[in-house]
């Protein structure tokens, strides 16, 4: 029996539910807004044993040890009928509840493990460790201090990118923020001075042939070319061709064996069995690498008919090849 956890909304778990019929693979659904409104979870202990149940409404109590396989994605806390003042508390307390229930399945059987996701997000960390594995990383200064801006911007002739820390996108539930990759001018270096900022990642601009999504799931690699050079909207940022409506050539490409085996090996290093990671190719022929998602969407990437990754996923879950 396999363990999916998600949201109500996420795309690429519907993807995965469909499969998983189709395959006649039993499993159980739980969304996490839904915790407390038709599933529950029974945590005891006693007599020196711990008894986790996840019990869904109309339907047996399971014991956690009865999955074998546990896919988790984007789960998000309900949203609790609970006075203003209290609803930090109470989320805070939802949130910790259900970190015990992920903890007590084993790592092993997770793609990918809840507690690894948490230490695989840092993107500074992420660049430190793709640069010391032998990656071509863009030279980087993550801060808010003005003066420091302005000597990496002098040291790289004006041509210097800014973007978020944690992540530039966002979904509040009701509609898209979006922080987007900026390149920074005079005029934005002198508003920097001019007001205090929050700290953000300043790169050199990397001139770039297209973006590259790639897929890992267990030892196999998904890439993926995102023309964003074709559309002045989307050199800097790809991501924006959401909100211009600009549709961009995306096709299945095949990188070199050497950047295959460094994507598996920042995946290994933070103990992952799924990543996404963004690539460029740059204008110098050299692959850049940008960040690594632990979470990242997939769906999309499915939709374009060019790889099968949810049979990939299906795969390491059934079998459950952790490489841990
Ligand atoms: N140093 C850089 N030079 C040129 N483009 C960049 C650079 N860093 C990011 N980008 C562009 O910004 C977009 C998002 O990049 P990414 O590093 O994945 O940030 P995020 O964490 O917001 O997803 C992509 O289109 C990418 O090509
Ligand atoms: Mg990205």
């Amino acid at each position: 029996m396999l363990l999916i956890v998600s949201n109500k909304t996420d795309l690429a778990t519907d993807y995965l539910i469909v499969r998983l019929h189709e395959r006649g693979i039993p499993f159980l659904r739980i969304n996490t807004e839904d915790y407390l409104l038709s599933w529950d979870v029974c945590f005891s202990i006693k007599e020196s044993a711990t008894h986790v149940e996840i019990r869904k409404d109309g339907q047996e109590s399971l014991p956690v040890e009865c999955f074998t396989g546990a896919y988790i994605r984007q789960p998000k806390i309900p949203d609790l009928n609970i006075a203003d003042g209290d609803k930090e508390f109470a989320k805070r307390e939802v949130g910790e509840t259900l970190k015990s229930i992920w903890r007590a399945i084993d790592d092993s059987i997770w793609l990918n493990a809840p507690r690894r996701l948490l230490l695989a997000s840092n993107k500074p960390e992420q660049l430190t460790i793709a640069n010391s594995i032998g990656f071509k990383v863009p030279d980087t200064y993550v801060g808010a201090n003005y003066e420091s801006i302005k000597k990496f911007y002098q040291a790289h002739s004006g041509k210097i990118i800014a973007k978020a820390v944690k992540h530039g996108f966002d979904f509040d539930g009701y509609k898209a923020r979006v922080a987007a990759t900026q390149k920074i001018d005079e005029a934005s270096l002198a508003s920097i001075k001019c007001y205090a900022t929050i700290p953000m990642i300043f790169q050199n601009h990397i001139e770039k042939e297209y973006d590259i999504r790639v897929i890992v799931v267990g030892s196999d690699v998904f890439a993926t070319a995102i023309e964003s050079q074709d559309h002045e909207e989307t050199k800097t940022d790809w991501r924006l061709s959401d909100c211009y409506k600009i549709p961009l050539k995306q096709y299945k490409i095949n990188l070199p064996q050497k950047i295959v085996s460094l994507c598996l090996e920042m995946t290994e290093k933070f103990n992952l069995r799924y990543s996404a990671i963004d690539l460029v190719l740059g204008k110098d022929g050299a692959y850049y690498f940008l960040e690594l998602n632990p979470n990242g969407q997939w769906a999309w990437v499915e939709q374009l008919g060019i790889h099968n990754i949810r049979d990939s996923i299906i795969d390491a879950l059934v079998v459950n090849k952790g490489r841990m």
